[in-house]
């Protein structure tokens, strides 16, 4: 039996990766989306796939260039296809929120429209998000409750989860999507939350950094490990009906928690280091969030593996052995082969 084929947008950040990695040794045949430039100078946004370079075949584009996604879609028959490329930072969404809107709505469409228009059969993963239900309704969420997103971000993705849904209505396509509650790892790009803590945790302890400057610290997330978040994706499409899921691992923190562990796995007492600035806070902020991934459980029988402490302290870990260069790592926390 030939390979299934994947196309991953998006295949260079921290989810990227890990499903790349994940698709590979369930055997698959993986194709990525990279921005030229990526492909001609081997920039710093490949650094998460470099274990993987030789064994993936990148499509240069983006989702921003519809000629470019009916060219690889001319080129190539897949049989699933993750969108996970976004501007994913919630923050800079309030800063630029027109690039946001345009890269995360008009990016879901030119794919929709081009899967559409050469590989209808094709089914689409999309990643949709907890920010979606923003200033929540209910706690837990669920796959029934109401969105009121609070950011263009957030925004962008309800017209995402929206257009998906159009298209499995209207044309009968494949398209499911994951709601993923917040999930990180040593991967994490050092603008969200959790790796801006692991790595100052990281440079505090190695005596490279004195304080850590944070916003709200009483938000508080659902936070579980991308690595076994990109399996629920995975699950999600390849099951017998286009159906959306919650993935979350039903316990929320706070980012002030997340503080405490994170420094209490070097020995050291946060409350001595972090300071607050408003700079950091967020014009309309979503307050808490927590899932319920109960249909994903019964339906596809998946499940959150890694709570929260192990989670940070393998960030931490990965932190001190990159400021300690041991790790001989990159920023992205991918370990390379030290020279
Ligand atoms: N980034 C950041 N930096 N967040 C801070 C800071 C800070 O200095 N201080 C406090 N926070 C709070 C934010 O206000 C927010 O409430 C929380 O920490 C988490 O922020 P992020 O890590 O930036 O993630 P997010 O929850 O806004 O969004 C992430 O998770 C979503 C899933 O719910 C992103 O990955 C989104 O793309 C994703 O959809």
């Amino acid at each position: 039996m030939s390979k299934r084929r994947a196309f991953i947008t998006g295949i260079t950040g921290q989810d990227g990766s890990y499903l790349a990695e994940h698709l590979l040794a369930l055997g698959y045949e993986v194709h990525g989306l990279v921005r030229r430039v990526a492909t001609q100078y081997r920039e710093p946004r490949l650094d998460r796939i470099v274990p993987i370079l030789a064994r993936v075949t990148l499509h240069p584009g983006s989702v921003e260039n519809y000629a470019s996604l009916i060219r690889v879609l001319s080129l190539e028959k897949f049989d699933e296809i993750y969108h996970l490329a976004a501007q994913s930072f919630v923050a800079e969404s309030f800063d630029d929120g027109f690039a946001t809107m345009s890269v995360n709505v008009m990016g879901t469409h030119h794919l929709l429209a081009a899967v559409r228009q050469l590989q209808p059969q094709c089914r689409v993963y999309f990643a949709g998000t907890s920010e979606m239900f923003g200033k929540v309704s209910e706690a837990p969420q669920r796959e029934t409750t109401s969105f009121h997103p609070r950011s263009p971000y957030g925004i962008s993705k309800v017209a995402g989860f929206e257009l998906m849904r159009n298209y499995r209505e209207a044309y009968g396509m494949f398209c499911a999507t994951g709601i993923l509650f917040n999930h990180e790892s040593p991967r994490r790009g050092e603008e969200f939350v959790t790796r801006k803590i692991t790595r100052a945790v990281a440079k505090i302890s190695g005596g490279e950094a004195s304080e850590l400057v944070l916003g709200n610290l009483d938000a508080k997330r659902d936070w579980g490990h991308a690595r076994d978040y990109v399996e629920a994706m995975h699950l999600i499409l390849t099951h017998t009906e286009a159906k959306d899921f919650v993935v979350a691992t039903g316990v929320s923190h706070s980012v002030r928690q997340f503080c405490e562990l994170a420094f209490a796995h070097v020995g050291l007492d946060y409350r001595k280091f972090v300071r607050t600035d408003a700079k950091f806070e967020r014009p309309s902020e979503v307050a808490t969030l927590v899932g319920d991934a109960s249909l994903a459980r019964t339906v596809l029988g998946w499940q959150a593996k890694t709570d929260l402490r192990t989670l940070i302290a393998e960030m931490v870990d990965a932190d001190l052995a990159l400021v300690r260069g041991t790790a001989g790592g990159t920023a992205n926390g991918i370990p390379q082969k030290a020279s």
